[in-house]
């Protein structure tokens, strides 16, 4: 599907928005969620695609998963089109032989939100057919180390885009540790995990810095009898260390090292998701840049510090932003962000800061591309190996509106316009959900309107995006 962003004629004003749930955590939450003893609820789970495709495996694990209202929480994905009063369709979990009543509707809880009946680290099933991540990276990731540390078997395959991505990195570890794991040529997708390989704990050391590898590593730990350890280059996101934590298993970390002794009982949680800073950073983006007058506010924004880069590279790039941190109560913290419209000056992201913002790249080079002077981004060479070749994509989209972008291997040079793109443009989102997100905040920046093809990936991470950018008064129009 293509849409027609046209530029934005007046000041982007919102208070007190809500962005969807964070989906790193809702990823984890259904995961270890599975993996307790007992009934966890889970609530603003991230509503887009990706989830969905978790929540879908689980559940041909024999994990039986409802959402708040009681039903079974299996959609099939909404599209783009969809209006929110559509009648969801239901595909019911498989439930095991000899399961406990499903529990009843929970009056705090919303439809999107999740019931997990955890079956404990020994008590999922093999599934009867495979296990389709779909454009899911961490689904993926996550499963085969599950699988692994349960000794099940297990074929993972997924989309166009999943199918190109490297998979070696996480079968290569799950290996050392004794588990069987075939990639297909090139180390891409079907992952197929064997049955019955007993796993020995192991001290892992990865070449690159991967909350997904890291978190595969720690899984297949929690089943085996010892301490497993992982250690990267770079300290990656850890939200799976913190809520192994809050489930009661004890993470040791040592520098760049976290270790779990195995094997493991995880207790069920009652989490609260919070919304995703990397979709907030489409909205902070499109603020800082819209019309004089704009203001936004987010409210329950997660703040974990191995996810906040994009928010020291706005201070880099020169701009204000106000942070309110009410007293947390969960595992990870949360904050209301204020923006306003702001001039920005161009900015050199490298190094620790860069991993930490490494999904918010491609928002950043657009700041980069509408910013005062030269922005230079490097160190993010593993964009390259995401949905879609990130550097690249930008690189092409944001030529196509008229920015001066010369790729670097592991990063991008621009010089900045100091103001709005030309835009008149037609350019591609190559499947990619934040490659689509980004474009669209370019767009409604420019001087002439935009059409962006394949704009329906953004529901892989923001379902609801361009309804919501209409709310706040853009002219955008679906084309068919
Ligand atoms: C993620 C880790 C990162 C990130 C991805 C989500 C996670 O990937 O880019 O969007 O949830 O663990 P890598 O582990 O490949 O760095």
């Amino acid at each position: 599907m293509r849409a027609k962003i046209s530029p934005l004629q007046k000041p982007l004003q919102a208070s007190g928005l809500r962005v969807p749930g964070d989906k790193s955590i809702s990823h984890r939450a259904l995961l270890f969620a599975s993996l307790a003893e007992g009934e966890s609820r889970i609530g603003g789970l991230a509503p887009g695609d990706d989830v969905r495709s978790t929540a879908r495996c689980l559940a041909q694990l024999g994990v039986p998963l409802l959402r708040g209202d009681g039903t079974p929480w299996l959609p099939k994905p909404r599209s783009l089109e969809s209006h929110e009063d559509d009648e969801p369709t239901f595909v019911p979990p498989d439930r095991p032989r000899g399961s406990r009543p499903l529990p009843e509707r929970d009056v705090d809880m919303g439809h999107d939100d999740a019931i997990v009946l955890g079956q404990g680290l020994g008590g999922l099933r093999e599934p009867p057919g495979h296990l389709d991540c779909g454009n899911s990276g961490t689904t993926l990731r996550l499963m085969s180390g599950i699988l692994a540390g349960a000794g099940l078997e297990a074929t993972l395959t997924g989309d166009h885009s999943l199918s190109g991505r490297p998979m070696e990195r996480v079968a290569r570890p799950l290996r050392e540790l004794g588990a069987v794991v075939e990639t297909a040529p090139g180390g891409k997708p079907p992952v197929i995990v064997r049955r019955g390989h007993k796993l020995h704990a192991g001290a892992i050391a990865s070449e690159v810095a991967s909350a997904q590898v890291k978190s595969a590593v720690l899984l297949a730990g929690l089943f085996t009898a010892g301490e497993t350890s992982f250690t990267e280059p770079g300290r990656s996101r850890d939200h799976t260390e913190r809520m192994l934590r809050t489930m009661g298993v004890e993470v040791i970390q040592r520098g760049n090292t976290v270790a779990v002794r195995g094997p493991a009982k995880l207790s069920p949680v009652s989490l609260d998701v919070p919304g995703d800073l990397s979709s907030a950073a489409f909205l902070l983006a499109a603020a800082l840049i819209a019309p004089q007058g704009s203001e936004l506010s987010l409210d329950h924004v997660g703040v974990n510090p191995t996810r906040t880069g994009f928010l020291d590279a706005l201070a880099m790039f020169g701009a204000r932003l106000e942070l309110e941190l009410p007293a947390g109560i969960g595992p990870e913290p949360v904050a209301r962000m204020t923006v306003a419209a702001q001039k920005l000056r161009g900015a050199e992201l490298d190094g620790d800061l860069v991993l930490r913002a490494i999904d918010e790249v491609p928002i950043l080079a657009v700041l980069g591309a509408v910013a005062e002077g030269q922005t230079v981004i490097r160190g993010a060479g593993e964009l390259r190996v995401k949905e879609s070749d990130r550097l690249a994509q930008m690189a092409a989209g944001l030529r196509a509106m008229g920015a001066w972008v010369e790729e670097l291997p592991d990063g991008l040079r621009i010089e900045g316009r100091g103001g709005r793109l030309d835009g008149g443009a037609r350019v591609d989102s190559a499947g990619d959900h934040r490659i689509a997100l980004s474009l669209a905040v370019a767009a409604l920046l420019s001087h002439r309107p935009t059409v962006i093809e394949g704009v329906e990936w953004a529901d892989v991470s923001f379902p609801g995006f361009f309804r919501l950018l209409r709310r706040l008064g853009a002219d955008i129009e679906m084309l068919p």
